[in-house]
């Protein structure tokens, strides 16, 4: 196969990215968007600030326009996210306790209400976990009492029965790191509770203080053996090494419950990153890299 959706379709899976709404009228952009991915992800569009940025006050302008955009041209759209310590409206920042728990449980249900029926994956929680202890992160979340991721899945089960709900984060790639740990702990304790949870997201960026290493695979296999699916969701790699590319989809392609790549982001240029880090798998003015070969022919080789 010639492009990565067509690829990764060959053993079930999806070869999605991340799309700025603000760069959808770009022809470049648009056209290995469309040309190369079948899974679409908001990068900013359907967090909390972006789509209720006045209490009860919902606004769905530019998430509709990149899901419109993806199911006109026959993608599937990831959610991304429902609660998360970062971008919250300055209306939420400023609230606590019961207030925000019940904030959180009403923003939950606005956006999933929007989309019922329509979204096969949300990034229901992001980035809970502390970077270094295994711990919760502390936020103004966390500080409404433990029970708060848990009560975020319970909410978007009910709200949209039909979308898998995962649970997203960054630095849980390595196995033998504690915060990876805190989050296989987690997931296991839901499962065994019976609190809803389908899904786990590796953002897996890649860089010096977190470079991949070739216990990813280990970590992959781990958590989809507490039943739930395995996504990368948010990958990129500073630097572009084309092997460890090779690496990261070779890993996912080797568990079953692992799903489907997402990259963050198109071109270089497109990257939180900068350019200049050469984190993705075109250049910037949108020419294959020697990333993007080596990804092809992971997946073809599968
Ligand atoms: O849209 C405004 C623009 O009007 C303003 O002039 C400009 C000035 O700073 O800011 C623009 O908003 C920025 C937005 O990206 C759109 O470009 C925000 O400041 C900036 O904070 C925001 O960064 C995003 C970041 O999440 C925020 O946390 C990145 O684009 C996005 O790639 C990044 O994505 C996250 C995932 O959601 C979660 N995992 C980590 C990942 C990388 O940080």
């Amino acid at each position: 196969e010639s492009t990565l959706a067509a690829a990764a379709a060959q053993s079930g899976r999806y070869f999605g990215t991340a799309i700025a709404s603000g760069k959808l009228g770009d022809g470049n952009y648009t056209n290995i968007a469309n040309r190369e991915f079948n899974m679409i992800t908001a990068e900013n569009e359907m967090k909390i600030d972006a789509t209720e940025p006045n209490q009860g006050q919902f606004n769905f302008t530019n998430a509709d326009r990149i899901y419109n955009w993806a199911t006109q041209n026959g993608k599937q759209v990831r959610g991304h996210t429902l609660a998360w310590h970062s971008q919250q409206p300055g209306w939420m920042q400023s609230l606590s306790g019961s207030a925000l728990r019940q904030a959180m449980i009403n923003h939950i249900n606005g956006v999933m209400a929007h989309y019922k029926g329509k979204i096969p994956y949300w990034d229901v929680v992001n980035e809970a976990y502390d970077d270094n202890n295994g711990g919760r992160r502390d936020s103004n979340l966390q500080r409404t009492g433990n029970d708060w991721i848990e009560v975020a899945f319970r909410t978007a089960r009910a709200a949209d029965p039909s979308a898998k709900l995962c649970y997203n984060d960054y630095n849980i790639d390595n196995w033998t790191w504690a915060k990876t740990q805190g989050v296989y702990n987690m997931v296991r304790d839901f499962k065994s509770r019976g609190v809803p949870i389908d899904c786990v997201g590796l953002q897996s960026h890649f860089n010096g203080q977190s470079p991949y290493n070739s216990n990813y695979r280990t970590t992959i296999s781990q958590f989809a053996a507490l039943g739930v699916d395995v996504a990368i969701t948010e990958l990129d790699i500073q630097g572009g090494s084309a092997q460890t590319y090779a690496n990261v989809v070779n890993d996912c392609l080797a568990v079953p419950r692992c799903i489907g790549i997402t990259v963050w982001g198109v071109r270089d240029s497109d990257s939180w990153l900068g350019a200049n880090t050469s984190p993705l798998l075109f250049d910037s003015n949108g020419n294959k890299k020697a990333a993007y070969n080596s990804v092809l022919n992971a997946l073809n080789s599968a």
